[in-house]
């Protein structure tokens, strides 16, 4: 007997999960380690522990259930985020997650055991919107990222700093990570192409690089009405100088290059003041990494001289460097085969998003399911896919894991 999705069950989770910290008028807020994020983990551990799973959190507050296999030995993982943007929709992350626990339920439900064990994961701060780096918690667990820097990182906001968070909210735990066997994550594409083409499914063969820069700018506050343009040294003049140099510097690279500013703030952020500083932040992505360095250092030094020119100065930190990622070849092809024995198309294409399953790729084989997105919105709260496409994602993904885990039907 195959094991078989139920859209009903999974299409349940998925609005019970969006119920907690949704937003007026649609979307969600669970940034990572706010009360929203709280409630959403403590709903999730008492699903994991109503499914029977053995439930781990580790020191960066990663939560992972185990459901045992027959035979010993590690984990294939089905794992993503239920942290969100602070604009964020129903599925960024939530998908991989709930359909992971759809997998086990299914399997539950068709008296399906495994030779390998399962485990369904949700990695801290995915997002990165409250506290950079984003992967965050996949990169701690897998040991590209430092656990006592990560802890001791503070909000992008000024409010509130990792470790402190993780224990209010009352998740830092000790267990210690296991590398999966395999690691596996259903993710909507987050972007216009399988819809666009008609295509149902996406066999993600990477992810693209990505590096994130917060520029500071000083200067120094004065009279918007009295101050001569000669001698103002506006620290708003050089952030809208650099933000315009990043569309640029990308608009001359031309696609994959992509660069965003997505924060800009300035202050005091009055009317009639000269701004003394501004704080911008710079998303630069490119599937080429070693084509990421050229654009970063072209900024930078654009900044400085902005600066210079204006009688300001520039400080920068770099918030996050990921390299791109390759995913399995082998992986990756099973995906499509997947995808073709249930009569879906599917098409190989890299993901422009960042993922936890790119922490993973390094040290075990790793692919990614994408199904479309409507309008290729997401990070905004219309996100949305449709349930056929949901239902039709989750399916692959259960057919890999039995695949994968060796189920005994
Ligand atoms: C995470 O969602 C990112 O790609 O920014
Ligand atoms: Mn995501
Ligand atoms: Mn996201």
């Amino acid at each position: 007997m195959k094991a078989e999705i139920s859209p009903e069950r999974l299409m349940a989770r998925v609005a019970s999960l969006g119920r907690i910290g949704a937003l007026a008028g649609g979307g969600v807020c669970r940034l990572a380690l706010s009360d929203a994020d709280k409630a959403g983990r403590d709903w999730l551990v008492a699903e994991m522990e109503a499914l029977g799973l053995t439930v781990f959190i580790d020191a960066i507050g990663n939560i992972w259930g185990l459901r045992a296999g027959t035979g010993a030995g590690a984990p294939v993982m089905i794992g993503s985020h239920i942290d969100t943007v602070a604009t964020g929709g129903l599925y960024d992350g939530a998908l991989g997650v709930l359909a992971g626990l759809e997998v086990v339920a299914a399997l539950d439900g068709a008296g399906i055991e495994t030779a390998m064990p399962i485990a369904v994961a949700a990695f801290t701060n995915e997002e990165g919107a409250r506290f950079a780096p984003d992967m965050m918690g996949s990169g701690v667990y897998q040991g590209a990222l430092d656990l006592d820097t990560m802890l001791a990182t503070r909000a992008t906001d000024g409010g509130g700093v990792v470790g402190e968070e993780l224990d209010r909210i009352g998740y830092r735990g000790t267990d210690a990570p296991i590398t999966p066997a395999a690691y596996l994550e259903l993710h909507i594409e987050q972007g216009p192409v399988l819809e666009q083409e008609g295509t149902r499914i996406g066999a993600v063969t990477g992810v693209q690089g990505i590096h994130w820069t917060e520029f500071t700018v000083h200067g120094q506050s004065n009279h918007a009405g009295t101050t001569p343009m000669a001698l103002r040294r506006d620290a708003g003049q050089v952030a809208t100088r650099i933000a315009l140099a990043a569309d640029r510097i990308a608009a001359e690279l031309g696609p994959p290059q992509v660069a965003t500013v997505g924060v800009f703030e300035l202050s005091p952020g009055l009317i009639n003041v000269v701004p003394e500083q501004a704080r911008l932040t710079v998303d630069l992505r490119n599937t080429d990494g070693a084509a990421l360095d050229a654009p970063t250092a072209r900024l930078l030094a654009e900044a400085r001289a902005a600066a210079e020119a204006a009688g300001c100065t520039v400080e920068h930190r770099a918030l996050a460097r990921f390299a791109p990622v390759v995913f399995d070849e082998a992986l990756v092809g099973k995906v499509a085969q997947a995808a073709a024995a249930r009569q879906l198309s599917v098409k190989r294409m890299p993901s422009g998003a960042g993922h936890d399953a790119q922490m993973f790729a390094p040290d075990c084989p790793t692919a990614m399911i994408f199904i479309p997105s409507e309008k290729g919105l997401s990070h905004n709260v219309k996100e949305h896919s449709d349930k056929r496409d949901i239902v039709a994602g989750a399916q692959v993904l259960l057919d890999l894991v039995c695949d994968l885990a060796g189920a005994k039907t």
